[in-house]
């Protein structure tokens, strides 16, 4: 059997970073893409010098072009510029619109039948750019935000609980900004509700450094934003969809009628397979989980309405 070949599109921290987690998965051979003379073959070779030493068999390639992209089955991209202290996900839409369009087109046209992920910011609009500019159709681009998300909210959980971060369940809803939606409702730990672990009052602290868990690393590092918790979630789910698992977990994805929406990307429980966003859970949810939700999918209408596309 063929090798299966992923295409990173920006060989920065994100971009890097998901080859590392990609190739040390023996996911397939990878191809790393950047604008940057020498970027992406030096780390390429870097990588692909370490697998020696690790034991991974994949061809790891650095490119500033598309040809040795061809006929990939996957996109990853990260391209475009990253957060500064005291910066919205939102400041970044003029530039990461034209970034993007431009990738997601050239991965198109190389890749007919690959399934995009997204991970630029502000994430849940560059999805809706990558979807107009690929022509792809809307199951084989999906955007990683809630999976990330999701994770630092089980991080939190877990550090709180003093439990293993494998016994927490949990999914966040809605755009990946600030007023994305944490769901104590459906967190777990052990599969016992967290509302009969954690009192209210530790349980909204930590929804709330959740939604602004992004923010607390850019004001960390101060030159940029995080990657390692993006770049494994986004390997997650090229994992998921190279190996066909149907696994259950947040993402982007546009909605043509679920919850009463369309025509927008926002994260929701979806199914990843083969073919990228296999299906879309619409869960319960509560009067007040509802107004928190609507009100999410109205910041990403904004902001897809910016990119003019
Ligand atoms: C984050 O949440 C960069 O949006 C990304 O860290």
């Amino acid at each position: 059997m063929a090798r299966k070949k992923i295409s990173i599109v920006g060989a920065g921290n994100v971009g890097a970073t998901a080859a590392h987690w990609a190739a040390s998965k023996e996911l397939g051979d990878i191809v790393l893409i950047d604008i940057v003379e020498g970027l992406p073959q030096g780390k390429g070779l870097d990588l692909m010098e370490a697998s020696p030493v690790e034991g991974y068999d994949c061809n790891i390639v650095g490119a500033n072009d598309y040809v040795a992209a061809a006929n990939s089955d996957i996109f990853i991209i990260p391209a475009g510029v990253a957060r500064k202290p005291g910066m919205s996900r939102d400041d970044l839409i003029n530039i990461n619109t034209k970034i993007v369009a431009d990738c997601a087109k050239k991965a198109a046209e190389c890749s007919p039948n690959a399934v995009l992920i997204i991970v630029s910011n502000p994430l849940d609009a560059m999805c809706y750019v990558a979807l107009k500019a690929s022509g792809f159709p809307p199951n084989r681009v999906v955007g990683m935000s809630g999976i990330l998300d999701s994770s630092r909210f089980k991080t939190f959980i877990a550090m709180e609980l003093g439990c293993s971060v494998k016994d927490v369940s949990t999914f966040v809803l809605g755009g990946h900004g600030d007023d994305m939606v944490p769901l104590p409702s459906y967190t777990t730990a052990g599969g016992i509700p967290i509302r009969q672990l954690l009192p209210e009052e530790k349980i909204q602290a930590m929804v709330q450094r959740a939604r602004s868990g992004g923010a607390e690393i850019v004001n960390l590092l101060k030159t940029g934003s995080a990657f390692y918790a993006p770049s494994a979630s986004a390997v997650q789910m090229a994992e998921a969809i190279l190996k066909d698992k149907k696994r259950i977990l947040p993402c982007a994805a546009y909605l043509q009628g679920e919850y009463g929406y369309s025509g927008v990307f926002t994260s929701v429980p979806v199914m990843l397979g083969a073919n990228g966003v296999e299906k879309i859970f619409e869960v319960e949810l509560n009067e007040d989980e509802k107004a928190l939700f609507a009100k999410s999918v109205q910041s990403v209408r904004n902001l897809i309405a910016v990119t003019g596309m």
